[in-house]
């Protein structure tokens, strides 16, 4: 039950949803989800007993948690709405709602206040690895992000601050050790608590072309984060040129040129000097964003500069109502009862182009307090390469695609203040009990590894990962010396408590070979044509290195090989 196939399925759009297909890990049940078949499955056990052995090394106590959940406690902490769309519900037969949990912050802390009551049972950490539902807008590269996977969730409880530090900082270390030992490279990032709630949070991302999420770094010094969280300083030069210099405002007809790049060759301008307006959706109804038109706005920054929950570029009806003019057309001249607010990039420059509120229409030598009346400037934008360090002010910014492995928080009193998990302290008063919580993808550390580890021929599995060891390829099973000989080495090894496959299908060499070198397994002993010289052939998976080892000592020198 190794299903393997030649070609590339059409619908796989990475290389490890490709290599996952194609060597019968998995196959695809709907979109979003997958079945695990015998050698993904050991895979799967691989991954989740090194992050079993570093959690309990690290102190934390496993749990398992019910997947399906009654919605009460997603009522109080208000994250029924908060998750929308993203959390499945079911109804059950007497008619009451259910949620298939999405994380398990609400349900651990409902354990918790109801099992906790003094600061003598506290500090203590949980986790479960449990499947988990989320009803992702658009599932993506095969498992990297599906709708239904596998994570291991911890969750710790404390005193104060403090203790909650020294948990933190022992996650902190057991994610690195469990990354080392799947032989993942990984950036540790500042990232933002969102949705979480609470103080500080790191992700652990691995670079990869495959990975949907962004993050900068700096070439210079120690600096990752989250672009959301990368703040651009006001330029020092960042106030306008005296109104004097400015020429008339004009009007042009730019008919179909609705995006930067379109105009700037249509009206041989850079986009540099061009003024970006977007209408945005926000809690408190819409607002116009100005940026100018080389940059990107940042939509989370808005979001947290206006405190608001809803945050979304507005659809062309809305655009319509506020600005009058089509979307592409939009510009901050003549629009009424909306806030305006103008990124840093856009206080220093003058006559610049934006959208009339028209049509195929755009005005030229635009400037601010002349034209319009902006109501708040502040950094509202996406950080590029060609910015400076937020940390050490240098150039040298890389922005770069990652897979988010695992992500920590300290996520302080918002859970248990909703939930009232509160303890007793030593004086005898009552306090909110104060909470981190840690997730890592178990599903995802599978097709990173492949993203970070494969050739033109397959994958190419750390030993730690690995479904098996040894594989085991037998040249001609109905050959009596071959099988014999292969017979012995796969019982000598199993016996020895090494993880072994043995191909004995009756299928041409070439086909083993190929086989072979698709699945990854890290050493390939080939028992055919040697024999008669008493001989097998070892060939090691990454390095490509072959060698030629006499029959007789075979399972010891493989069990050697194996072990280091
Ligand atoms: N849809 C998904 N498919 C596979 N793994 C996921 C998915 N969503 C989250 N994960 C994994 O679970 C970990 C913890 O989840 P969390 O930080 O809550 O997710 P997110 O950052 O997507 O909101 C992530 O770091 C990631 O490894
Ligand atoms: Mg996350
Ligand atoms: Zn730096």
């Amino acid at each position: 039950m190794i299903p393997t196939v030649k070609e590339d399925p059409a619908d796989a759009e990475s290389i490890s949803h490709k290599l996952m297909m194609r060597s019968g890990l998995i196959r695809k049940l709907a979109a979003g989800t997958y079945n695990y078949l015998p050698l993904g499955m050991r895979i799967l056990n691989k991954t989740m007993n090194i992050v079993r052995q570093e959690m309990d090394r690290a102190g934390a106590l496993e749990v398992l948690l019910p997947a399906l959940l009654p919605p009460e406690p997603w009522e109080q902490t208000g994250r029924l709405k908060d998750f929308g769309d993203n959390m499945f519900k079911v109804i059950d037969r007497t008619g009451k709602l259910n949620v298939l949990g999405p994380t398990h912050e609400e349900i651990i802390t409902s354990l918790v206040a109801n099992e906790i009551s003094s600061y003598r049972q506290l500090p203590v950490t949980l986790y479960q690895i449990q499947t988990k539902f989320r009803d992702e807008l658009r599932p993506r590269f095969g498992i990297i992000r599906s709708k239904e996977f596998l994570m291991m969730d911890a969750y710790s409880f404390h005193t104060d601050g403090a203790s909650l530090d020294q948990s933190y900082k022992k996650m902190y270390d057991a994610y690195c050790r469990i990354f080392d030992r799947c032989k993942l490279p990984y950036k540790i990032i500042e990232a933002d608590p969102g949705l979480m709630g609470g103080s500080g949070s790191h992700e652990f991302t691995c670079p990869s072309p495959a990975g949907e999420d962004l993050f900068v770094t700096c070439t210079n010094c120690s600096y990752s984060s989250n672009p959301d969280l990368a703040t651009i300083k006001m330029p020092d030069a960042g106030c306008r040129i005296p109104d004097k210099d400015m020429k008339p405002l004009k009007e042009v007809a730019t008919p179909g040129k609705s995006t930067i790049e379109a105009l700037a060759g249509f009206l041989n301008a850079q986009p540099s000097q061009m003024v970006k307006t977007m209408i945005c959706n926000t809690s408190k109804g819409p607002v116009a964003a100005l940026v100018r038109g080389d940059y990107e706005l940042n939509l989370s920054k808005l979001a947290k500069l206006l405190n608001s929950a809803v945050m979304e570029l507005a659809d062309e009806k809305t655009i319509a109502k506020v600005t009058g003019g089509p979307v592409g057309f939009s510009g901050p001249v003549g629009l009424k009862n909306i806030p305006i607010i103008a990124d840093y990039s856009v206080l220093g420059l003058v006559d610049f182009i934006t959208g009339a509120n028209k049509l195929d229409a755009h005005l030229l030598n635009t400037n601010i307090n002349r034209d319009f009346k902006i109501d708040q400037s502040a950094d509202i934008r996406m950080i590029t390469d060609k910015d400076n360090c937020p940390s050490c002010g240098k150039p040298g910014l890389k922005i770069l695609n990652g897979i988010e492995l695992g992500h920590i928080f300290k996520l302080g009193t918002k859970y248990s203040k909703a939930l009232n998990a509160q303890f007793l302290d030593e004086k005898g008063a009552r306090a909110p009990i104060i909470m981190g919580c840690y997730g890592i993808g178990i599903n995802r550390i599978i097709a990173a590894a492949i993203e970070n580890s494969f050739d033109a021929n397959g994958i190419i599995w750390a030993e730690a990962l690995a479904p098996y060891q040894v594989l085991i390829i037998s040249i001609n099973t109905s050959d009596k010396g071959i099988f014999q000989a292969s017979q012995d080495i796969y019982d000598g090894l199993t016996s020895r408590g090494i993880e072994a496959l043995w191909d004995d299908r009756e299928v041409s060499p070439g086909i083993k070979f190929k086989d072979a070198d698709l699945l990854g397994v890290p050493l390939i002993v080939t028992i055919g044509k040697g024999l008669k010289d008493n001989k097998v052939d070892l060939k090691y998976r990454a390095s490509g290195k072959k060698e030629s080892i006499l029959l007789d000592s075979a399972v010891e020198y493989i069990a050697k090989a194996c072990s280091v």
